[in-house]
């Protein structure tokens, strides 16, 4: 025992020793946009996906590999020589959303700045830090123990904010060699306050686009307006269709598969501490919105959601200009849990809009991407084990929590490959993930760096 709680602190001593070259590094990372989902920066996304090959190449990974998939890379890498410990593949993500409105950043996005125990650049939290925190904890051990406790398999992926559409097809093309005991994913965050949290479930995601055609061309709203239907009132009429004023979903049969909240569960969810006015302060709106009789943390874990995440068409530039558009266009997703299924629910959608009447105009429904959700068995020891060590490092008893995002990948691990996942996350959700400012706490980093160093040992030590 004491030898390795000698072990751990020489790991410490190392991260403590290396913070400034670390950092840095992590900078060098963060410098690249790697916006997966735009085309224009596929040269970018690349880079990233290169960076970490070559620091897991040069730290001591074997069969490392920039693993082609039809759209952006899979980073692979291992360390299978710990005879008789268990496999873990670590998962995270390379790829960053959108920068858009930039107006709103302070500094340019991919122009890292710290400030306040703050590093601020877009996939500082969301995935790039934690990525990163990934590499040099494996780093820490090869460096200076020269092994490590357990076997690991790093999978990193370049498409996952974009709805990790080549992900399944290379999970199963490999799966011959990706034999593994857990997955272990970090690509979540802490409660609210910043308190250390294990994610026991995500969202799934059903994503499409609605394009509402009319005329050939934008018309004179004095000579035609009275005589064709506008394509942006009929969007207006088919959106404001597919969700009641209380905010419940109207979609046909959108709920008949959603799974009961349990009065376990409730009470799970009842005992986390959430003030609803600070939460909603917190974000400045004026008060939150969503379905009666569920708290604010089952609406966003356990209840799926329809939302409009972008709408266009018809003038948008300065002063007025009278036209009737010639198209308009939605982007739509909806939040998924279980026992939801996400191809179902794009065709029960779809058919909702399809019903909607609006004549005159034309409209077409098409599935962007889908993604499954997951539930955790929090009872597994490895489990547990992640819960140990958040709290030895951050000195407090970790939350279970249900988050509202999604990771398809997630699921993925369990009906592909049949591992049992953890999802082990550092991030605070004050974070400004996918939003102008991200950032990332620097004392999350450096913890969930430490937390993984302890991790690795804590598997290890686990009964087989
Ligand atoms: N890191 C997030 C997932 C997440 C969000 C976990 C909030 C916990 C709390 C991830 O990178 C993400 O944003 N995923 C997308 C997936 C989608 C495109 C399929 C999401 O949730 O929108
Ligand atoms: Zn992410």
């Amino acid at each position: 025992m004491t030898d390795q709680t000698d072990t751990i602190a020489r790991l410490d001593a190392f991260l403590d020793r290396t913070a400034d070259e670390r950092l840095g590094d992590y900078v060098e990372f963060l410098r690249i946009p790697s916006i997966g989902t735009l085309s224009e920066h596929d040269a970018d996304t690349e880079a990233a996906a290169r960076f970490l090959a070559e620091r897991l190449e040069r730290w001591g990974l074997e069969h490392v590999e920039v693993s082609p998939t039809g759209g952006h890379p899979i980073v692979y890498a291992d360390w299978l020589h710990a005879e008789g410990a268990p496999t873990v593949l670590v998962y995270g993500h390379y790829d960053v959303q959108p920068v858009d409105p930039l107006d709103l950043w302070v500094r340019p996005p991919f122009d890292p700045r710290i400030e306040d125990g703050r590093i601020f650049a877009r996939g500082a939290a969301d995935d790039k830090g934690q990525v990163h925190l990934h590499a040099w904890a494996a780093r820490a051990w090869l460096e200076m123990e020269g092994r490590l406790p357990i076997n690991v398999r790093y999978v990193f992926e370049g498409e996952e904010e974009s709805g990790s559409t080549h992900f399944d097809g290379w999970l199963r093309d490999n799966r011959h060699r990706l034999s593994a005991d857990l997955a272990v994913i970090s690509d979540t965050g802490f409660f609210e306050g910043n308190h250390p949290a294990i994610t026991v479930g995500l969202r799934g995601l059903t994503y499409l686009q609605v394009d509402v055609t009319g005329p050939d061309v934008d018309l004179h709203s004095g000579t035609w307006g009275g005589n064709v239907q506008n394509p942006a009132n009929a969007l207006a009429r088919i959106i404001a269709a597919l969700r009641n004023d209380d905010g419940t979903v109207a979609v046909p049969s959108f709920y008949d598969e959603v799974r009961p909240i349990t009065p376990e569960v409730h009470a799970q969810f009842q005992r986390l501490p959430l003030d609803e006015a600070e939460f909603a302060a917190g974000i400045g709106v004026p008060e939150l919105f969503g379905e009666a009789g569920f708290l604010p943390l089952e609406r966003r874990g356990a209840r799926p959601t329809l939302d409009v995440n972008g709408l266009w068409g018809g003038f948008q530039g300065e002063g007025s200009k009278t036209i009737i558009p010639a198209h308009a266009h939605a982007k739509i997703s909806c939040r998924l849990v279980a026992d939801m299924d996400p191809e179902r629910t794009f065709e029960r959608v779809r058919d909702a809009i399809l019903a909607v009447p609006v004549p005159g105009v034309r409209v077409d429904v098409r599935p962007l991407n889908h993604g499954m959700w997951s539930l955790v068995d929090i009872g597994h020891p490895a489990v547990a084990a992640a819960a140990t060590c958040l709290r030895e490092v951050f000195g407090e008893e970790p939350y279970y929590l249900y988050e509202g995002g999604s990771i398809p990948a997630g699921a993925s691990f369990g009906t592909i490959l049949g591992l049992p996942v953890a999802l082990v996350g550092f991030t605070n959700p004050d974070d400004q993930a996918h939003a102008p400012n991200e950032s990332m706490v620097l004392a999350n980093y450096e913890g969930g760096a430490r937390t993984v160093v302890r991790y690795w040992q804590a598997l290890a030590d686990l009964p087989r």
